[in-house]
Order: C-alpha cells, then structure tokens, then sequence
C-alpha cells in the first residue's frame, strides 16, 4: 500500500475501506493480488450491473482494438458509435415509445448532470433549479449545487447558488406530502423560491441513504412540473440500466421525464455518461457544449453488447427474483438483530439496512470486508449498508453473501456487548 500512501491525495476513499490491492474480477467476483475472493455488493456504485469483466464484452472490445477501432472521436461520427444508436433505439427507446435525443457529455455522471442543468436554464431562461433533501447529483460545481450532504458541500466555497431544495418523498414521516408542501411554495409568488428552470430527482436516492420515492409521489411531481411548466429531470446514473427491475427507474411509475441523465452501467464498466431530452428541448446550436471525451467508442462497443441483456425479459425477471431474495433475506436480518434498530428499504436489486447508532453501518462494512464481502455505506451520517451487487450475480453467491452480512453484524454486536461489559 506504500505508493498509495505516498503519492495519492488525502482524497481517496475507497481503498481505505477496502483496504486491499485488487488485481481481476469476474461476474460478481473480485480477486486481490494474494488470489483472496471477494463477493461484490457494491458493483462499482452501480457501474457494473452486467458484472465484471461479462466475457461478451471483454472479447467485443478485444476484437474492436486488434482490428485498429477508433477509439478516440470526439463526437465524430464512427461505426461503434452508429452501432451503439441503432441498438439504443432498437432495444430501448422504441420498445419504451421514448422519443428522446441522445447528447453525449463528458464520460462521468457529474458531466451529464451538468449538462442537463445547463440546457434547462438556457431553454426555460430561469436560473433557478429545485433539488431535494438527500439527493445526490455529482461533485462538479453546478451538480454539487443539487446535491444535499454537508460532507460534500463543504469541499469548496464556490458559489452554489440558485438551487432550492425540497423535502424529498417521506421526508417528514409517511403523513406528510411534501409535493403539497412545494406546491404551496410554487403558488405563492412571494414565499422566496422561484419558479425553477427544472427539478431534479432520483426516483430511488441511492447516495442519499436508500429512500425509495412512491409511483404515487413520482406522478404528483410530474403533474406539478407540467402544471409549472418546469422541466423533469430523472437522474437515472445509479438507478437505472435495470437496478430497479425496468430499463429506467422511472418506468415503474408510468411518468415520462423531458430530460433523463445515464452514466455508470450503460458502459459495461466502461466511462460513458449521456443525455436523453425530449426533441423540442435540443436547442443547442452546433458545438455549444463540447468536451473532448464526448463519447467513448470502447464504451460504445461495451454498451452494444450489455443492451442484449434486454432484448427479451430475462434480465427483468431476474431482478424481481433475486429482489426478492434480498428484501427476504434483509428482513430475517433485521429480524435477527433488532438490537440494532435496523430499518429495511429498497425495490429492485438496491436495497438499503439502516443501521441508526453511530459507526455500526461502518463497523459492519469493515468486518464484512474481513470475511470477503464488498459492502459499502451510504447516507447522511454513513448509516445505512447499501446492497447493490451486480444484476448477474448468481444466486448462490448472493446468499453467501448474506451469510457474511449475518457474521458481520453478529460479530458487530458481540463486539459493542463486549465494550459495554453486557452479554
Ligand atoms: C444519482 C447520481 N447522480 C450522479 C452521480 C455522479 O456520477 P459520477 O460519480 O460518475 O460523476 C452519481 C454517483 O454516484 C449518482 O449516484
């Protein structure tokens, strides 16, 4: 680890957490350099939902480079980037009655979230955006702006003005609804928020903590833009590609956003971020908003094939299934150790245990590393253990790893008995 230490910045985070040099990876398995087999329920923050490695993807991408494939383009045209349109609109737009425009950004999320709030003010000419309580949107200034967490805002004193949050679904306990609670805002022209550009929102808070948004909440909050005129953004980078069981987390609740921001997953573990916006929305002149890794041709090839998986309903099914096996299983755990307070959330194959008392989520990602198990936390205080492995994990697999989830939650608490001199 000594390089590491050495002459990486303070800021790295992950390989304190994960404390290990990894070396290859497979499906739902990683290895590190001494050969030691981790299960992975963490799947790179939702990058690798067709898994690590799938070998599909591996040969498509070798084949492309030993044939001389373009790799870098801009956004020139390339037979990888027309392929990657055409299975695009094949298997996902058409299928779904979707008739959006695709903008290629920068290849990270924070690039397609930054595009997508620049296109909202240009098009709508407000400045003001609305973001909600917990949300998280990327770490670039402008998508920093939108996203909730002190620990994240804290990083810089830029200016991330013109941003207004709202109580995301639940906020305030199961009694209040908060689209209400906006609408009154949005009705009163001297409440001090104005009419927003655009609102931005995950239908499912992944960083924020796991917090599910209702189908009935998600169609009050379309109804309000339409009603406002305001522009919707569904952030789909860590919840979409399938996570919640549909292409887009959005499908479950019938609603159709005018802008849609995808990253992670859509790469086959490649980096490629995108914009989907309704037609009338595309009023960019040519080149306005440019960079100079808009689009990735190794990651068009990768995302070719990782779309096969929805060429029919398997993947889909799948999810439910093994969804179901997790809320199960999360269940007997919380049951199991009520001692600690837990709180089960989720839909999909993204679930959420929260753990309220201070350092048990970590605690319990630190002593399932130990026995082999990728684990990370989320949420406002990093108390809830975020299950998010890869779609194609085998079942097998996935129930191993709840059983290291079990020992680390056992060892956990035998370890806050022992401190505490109870038993
Ligand atoms: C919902 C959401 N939006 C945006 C981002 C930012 O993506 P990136 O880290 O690739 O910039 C993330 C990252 O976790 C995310 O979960």
């Amino acid at each position: 680890m000594r390089i590491f230490e050495e002459l990486e910045s303070e800021v790295r985070g992950y390989v304190r957490s994960f404390p290990t040099i990894f070396d290859v990876a497979r499906g739902a398995l990683l290895y590190d350099e001494q050969g030691t087999r981790y299960i992975d329920f963490f799947a790179g923050a939702g990058t690798m939902n067709y898994g690590h490695n799938h070998p599909d993807i591996t040969r498509a991408v070798i084949d492309y480079l030993e044939r001389g494939g373009i790799v870098h383009g801009l956004d020139k045209a390339t037979v990888a980037k027309q392929a990657f349109l055409q299975k695009l609109k094949d298997t996902i737009l058409g299928p779904r009655n979707l008739p959006y425009k695709i903008q290629f950004t920068g290849p990270t999320g924070t690039n397609a979230v930054e595009t997508a709030l620049k296109l909202a003010r240009m098009v709508k000419r407000r400045s003001n955006v609305i973001s909600f309580t917990n949300g998280y949107h990327g770490l670039t200034l402008g998508a920093l702006a939108v996203t909730g967490n002190y620990f994240y805002r804290d990083e810089s004193y830029g200016a991330r003005n013109n941003v207004a949050f709202m109580p995301y679904d639940g906020y305030f306990g199961p009694d209040v609804n908060t689209i209400d609670y906006m609408r009154r805002f949005l009705e009163d022209n001297s409440s001090g928020v104005d009419v927003p550009a655009a609102v931005i929102v995950e239908t499912v808070q992944g960083e924020g903590g796991i917090h599910v948004a209702s189908v009935e909440w998600l169609q009050q909050l379309e109804a309000l833009c339409r009603e406002f005129d305001i522009l919707l953004i569904v952030d789909d980078i860590q919840v979409g590609n399938g996570r919640t069981g549909t292409f887009f987390s959005f499908e479950r609740a019938g609603i159709t956003p005018d802008m849609v921001t995808v990253s992670k997953s859509i790469g086959g573990g490649l980096p490629l971020a995108m914009l989907f916006m309704r037609p009338d929305l595309d009023q960019w002149q040519p080149g306005e908003h440019t960079g100079t890794f808009r689009g990735n041709n190794l990651a068009f090839v990768a995302s070719e094939v990782a779309l096969s998986y929805w060429d029919n309903e398997d993947l889909a099914r799948a999810v439910v299934h093994k969804g179901e096996i997790m809320k199960s299983e999360l269940d007997r755990l919380a049951d199991k150790y009520g001692e600690l307070s837990p709180s089960v959330r989720g839909l999909g194959m993204v679930w959420g245990l929260e753990l309220p008392q201070p350092g048990v989520a970590g605690d319990a990602s630190r002593a399932a590393f130990e026995r082999g198990l990728i684990l990370e936390t989320a949420g406002a205080n990093d108390d809830v253990l975020k299950f998010l492995p890869p779609l194609i994990i085998e079942e097998d697999l996935l129930r191993e790893g709840f059983d290291i989830v079990d020992q680390a939650l056992g060892a956990v608490l035998a370890q806050r008995h022992k401190t505490m001199g109870t038993s």
